[in-house]
């Protein structure tokens, strides 16, 4: 165990061995800017003014040689070797009402949602909640590292489950897929993220997603029900695929009432015989079928990086402000 000092005389907090700097900040309550918990976004960066720490990842695409030469690194990948003070801009709004915990889970279910999208259902222990929107990092067997994946369900029965895209040639959706049945035990950390469903908002909302990106939409449609909301709002749910063969039953995968009360619209990114729904970019057929009423609602989207990239673009340029887009960098 190590401790880790906020220069100049915020707080003190431990950091277990193995455990990064930001983590063990968020599991303390601190307010440590982040998003992607991965090394991609650099919004964990840090001046390391005394200590000896290393990094997880050396090749984490948000850090450079600059980086190292100046003495910053990423929160998410810096594991101290020695006690620490380090120096950032605490942010408070990424504190989690649920602070984040390592836990050994019991993956219960495996079930179909798409050709290539499995719904895993764990059994988490003790305390299990989080807000709809959020994820949590996997780590399967034989696989180092966690992977960061977002909770399909609500929290409260003791369960959270994760709608997972296959990646090709992916090691960690590889031992999912083909290796992973129930009874199995994987660690799994968390809840992390800030793109929680803003249940305080009385705006209109827009959810896009794209692969598995879809499990944290389907947890903040499925939040807004609970939560009322759709009583007075609208949800429009857009969801990009590539072929017909790639999209699932709403009502199936939704429940028929939430189905029932949301405009549900899938996109297909290639032409396809057949096919009479909207066809094209799916930041595209958001702008087209949201018209000048986009820069009004509460935005959520997450799924391919080249996607939520277009659509944060896409967003912006209809003049919807940045405080009402909520995803986590992983782009
Ligand atoms: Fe650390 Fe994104 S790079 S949270």
């Amino acid at each position: 165990m190590t401790k880790i000092k906020i220069h100049p005389d915020g707080p003190v907090f431990d950091c277990r061995e193995g455990d990064t700097i930001l983590r063990a900040a968020l599991r303390a309550g601190l307010g440590m800017p982040y998003s992607c918990n991965v090394g991609s976004c650099g919004n964990c960066r840090f001046e390391l003014l005394d200590g000896e720490v290393l990094h997880q990842r050396t090749d984490a695409p948000a850090w450079s040689e600059r980086d190292l030469k100046r003495n910053r690194w990423l929160g998410c990948q810096a594991a101290p070797k020695s006690d620490c003070t380090i120096k950032f801009r605490q942010d408070p709004s990424t504190v989690c009402r649920d602070r984040p915990e390592i836990r050994t889970a019991e993956l219960v279910s495996i079930t179909p949602v798409t050709r290539d999208i499995n719904e895993f259902t764990f059994r988490i222990p003790a305390q299990d909640g989080f807000r709809p929107g959020q994820y949590a990092l996997i780590t399967p067997p034989d696989v180092e590292g966690g992977r960061a994946y977002s909770m399909a369900n609500l929290a409260g029965d003791g369960t959270w489950s994760f709608m997972i895209k296959r990646v090709p040639g992916g090691a960690a959706t590889g031992c999912l897929f083909e290796q992973a049945t129930p009874g199995d035990e994987m660690t799994i950390d968390g809840p992390y993220g800030t793109a929680w469903l803003r249940a305080d908002s009385e705006r209109d909302i827009v959810l896009a997603a794209g692969g598995s990106g879809l499990s944290p939409m389907v947890s903040i449609a499925r939040g807004a029900l609970a939560q009322g909301m759709l009583d007075n709002q609208t949800l429009h749910f857009f969801y990009g695929a590539r072929t017909s063969s790639d999209l699932f039953d709403p009502e199936a995968v939704l429940g028929k009432e939430l189905a029932g009360k949301i405009r549900f619209t899938a996109a297909l990114s290639e032409a396809e015989t057949g096919w009479s729904g909207p066809s094209g970019l799916l930041p595209n057929v958001i702008a087209q079928t949201m018209g000048p009423a986009l820069c009004e609602q509460e935005l959520y989207f997450a799924g391919p990086p080249a996607m939520s990239a277009a659509i944060q673009k896409t967003a912006y340029e209809a003049g919807l402000q940045m405080d009402r887009m909520h995803f986590d960098e992983f782009f």
